[in-house]
Parts: C-alpha cells; structure tokens; sequence
C-alpha cells in the first residue's frame, strides 16, 4: 500500500525536500572535518550519512516500489517507462551508497564527498521528475471527471 503522503504532491515533495536538506547540513559538516584533517570525526560524520541515506531516502524508495509505483502501473499502464526510470535512479543511489561503504574503510575523503555530491544530484533530479511526471500526473488524472455516455 502507498500512505497518501506520496500520493499528494506537496506531502511527497516536503518528504524529499526534509531529507535533501538534513543530507547537505551533514555533507557540510563532513567537509568541515576533512578540511581541518579531522579523520575520526570524518568517518564518524560518514557513518551517520550513510545513516541517513539508508533510513531515510532508500527507505522512501522502498516504500515507493512497494506502494505507489505498483498502483500507478496498475492503473496506467503507460507509465511504465517512467517509472523504470525513476527504479533505474533508485538503483543508482543503492549502489552508490554501497560504494561509499567501501570507500570509508580506506578513509577515502574526496572520493567519498564527491559520492555524497552525485548521491545529492541524482536525488535532486529524480524527486524533480518523480514529483512532475508521476505524481503531479496522477494527481491531474484522478480530478479528471470521466465523460458520461448521452
Ligand atoms: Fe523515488
Ligand atoms: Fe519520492
């Protein structure tokens, strides 16, 4: 089932946008670590964005795949192509959250925040398109009064 938070597009968009601002304030403060050569603090800081990506933006996908996106494929079947784009999106920050796992044992500091930074844009640039096409989409289709047989 999909919450009616992610059916509306300005509860869905306020879930994204939380989530995108609490995850700069963190890669911020990461970057301020690393500057002054901080490296317990940098991996302590890592470890809770990586945290953060998992309980809060994969989590959301998750909730998506398993809710939303099965009831919009349900009933309109011509978003399927869309919808396997914004799947293909989810699987990219799943892998490269697990990079970022990686990285962290070898405390790889610019490799990790440039991860961060590309983790933020997919993010930004999927929620833009899953706010616009599907959700603001179903949102139009389901006010739309069907034309009755005279
Ligand atoms: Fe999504
Ligand atoms: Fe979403």
């Amino acid at each position: 089932m999909s919450g009616p938070a992610l059916s509306r597009l300005d509860s869905h968009r306020a879930i994204h946008e939380s989530s995108r601002y609490d995850a700069a304030d963190l890669t911020e403060i990461l970057e301020r670590a690393i500057t002054k050569g901080d490296d317990v603090a940098a991996s302590q800081i890592t470890c809770l964005l990586i945290e953060h990506w998992q309980s809060r933006t994969l989590r959301h996908a998750q909730m998506e795949e398993e809710g939303l996106y099965v009831e919009a494929l349900e009933r309109h079947l011509d978003l399927s192509t869309l919808i396997v784009s914004l799947k293909r999106d989810h699987d990219l920050m799943r892998k490269l959250i697990a990079e970022i796992e990686d990285l962290l044992g070898g405390a790889k500091w610019a490799q990790i925040v440039t991860s961060f930074q590309t983790l933020a844009w997919i993010e930004k640039t999927h929620s833009f398109d899953e706010e616009t096409k599907l959700v603001y989409e179903l949102m139009q289709r389901s006010t739309v009064v069907p034309e009755t047989a005279s």
